[in-house]
């Protein structure tokens, strides 16, 4: 983060090694993958505005942890197109191309061509072969095609739901975590696949917490993020996300993260809170800081247990109850 609490690089453009709309990797793509381009085109359009809008809304840390998510599926994305180039590239039509030539070659008697030339005998089943070929081309270039329009779907899916919480930033109102939550792990969703995550929900009737909506996003997003890295150090199948709601003390709602990952020595476990501190390579020590003072803004808490090394770790937000809190969403006398 800078100062002025823009994100310092964009983890989308990290994430798509694309240059520009029409180049791909370095290569030009041959004429026909206009679409692909333009897909291209209009997924770095809605990037650039999903930039604009968080930036307007004075919402940089949430963009951060969109933008996560975005780069996310722009790298999915970008795989699959590549995978639609080569296939086009590749394709059998060039043979029918040579057909054709050899066609139009005997065009002058093409009754004598069928009559005497071997190679005449053997078009039939080349064209049949060529047929079965160029048919499966085509449906798994459609499979693919397919693959790339949920995916930016699914982009389109986390600038509209970014763009809603942008609308209502600043404003406290009843909260029902089930519903928050889900809209996190939405936002999670291709990291959380990817990694081969299991969520489970562990959700218990609560009362309604009095909260900012995308605060409440910014820190779920945040700690999904951690725990998902934290989980890292296990064996795919091994890897789970537990959230809980509950009712914790003094009338408040706690939702807990709870994963299975590298653990928190206790010495680290306030440390982690502080502005900087990170253990991981490419972190920026700026998440669970930034969420903890967004939890306190609110009224809450964010807190941190772990049994130590390798024993995972459990992070509870606490946010004040609708019935208790002020109204202006400063702490609680
Ligand atoms: N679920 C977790 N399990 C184990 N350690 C964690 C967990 N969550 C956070 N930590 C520790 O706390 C540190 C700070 O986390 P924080 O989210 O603030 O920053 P970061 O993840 O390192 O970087 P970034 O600012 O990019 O999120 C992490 O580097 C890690 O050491
Ligand atoms: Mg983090």
């Amino acid at each position: 983060m800078t100062s002025s609490g823009t994100p310092e690089r964009s983890p989308a453009g990290d994430a798509l090694s694309v240059d520009n709309a029409s180049r791909v990797n370095g290569r030009t793509p041959p004429n026909g993958h206009d679409e692909v381009a333009r897909l291209r085109q209009a997924l770095e359009l809605a990037n650039q505005q999903l930039l604009e809008a968080t930036r307007d809304a004075g919402m940089a840390e949430v963009a951060t942890g969109v933008l996560h998510n975005v780069g996310n599926v722009l790298t999915s994305i970008n795989v699959t197109a590549n995978l639609l180039c080569d296939r086009l590239r590749d394709s059998k039509v060039t043979s029918l191309t040579k057909v054709c030539a050899l066609l139009k070659e005997n065009s002058a008697d093409l009754p004598g061509f069928f009559a005497k030339d071997p190679r005449a005998a053997k078009l039939t089943s080349y064209l049949e072969n060529l047929s079965v070929t160029l048919e499966k081309d085509r449906q798994e270039g459609l499979n693919e095609l397919a693959t790339l329009l949920k995916s930016v779907s699914h982009v389109k899916d986390i600038i509209w739901m970014q763009q809603s919480y942008a609308s209502v930033s600043g404003l406290v109102e009843p909260i029902h975590p089930p519903e928050i939550i889900e809209d996190a792990l939405k936002l999670s969703t291709n990291a959380l696949q990817r990694h081969n995550v299991q969520v489970v929900r562990e959700f218990t009737e609560t009362q309604t917490a009095r909260a900012e909506r995308h605060k409440v996003l910014q820190i779920l997003v945040n700690l999904i993020s951690n725990a998902k890295k934290a989980m890292d150090c296990k064996e795919p199948s091994q890897r789970k996300l537990v959230i809980r709601t509950g009712n914790g003390p003094d009338d408040t709602v706690t939702i807990q993260v709870v994963d299975n990952g590298i653990g928190i020595p206790e010495a680290n476990l306030t440390r982690i809170f502080s502005h900087g501190f990170t253990t991981r390579k490419d972190g920026h020590g700026f998440g669970l800081h930034s969420s903890a003072l967004a939890a306190t803004q609110m009224g809450g808490s964010l807190t941190a247990q772990s049994a130590g090394p390798g024993q995972g770790a459990t992070f509870t937000l606490a946010l004040p109850g609708w019935k208790d809190a002020p109204l202006d969403g400063s702490s609680p006398s």
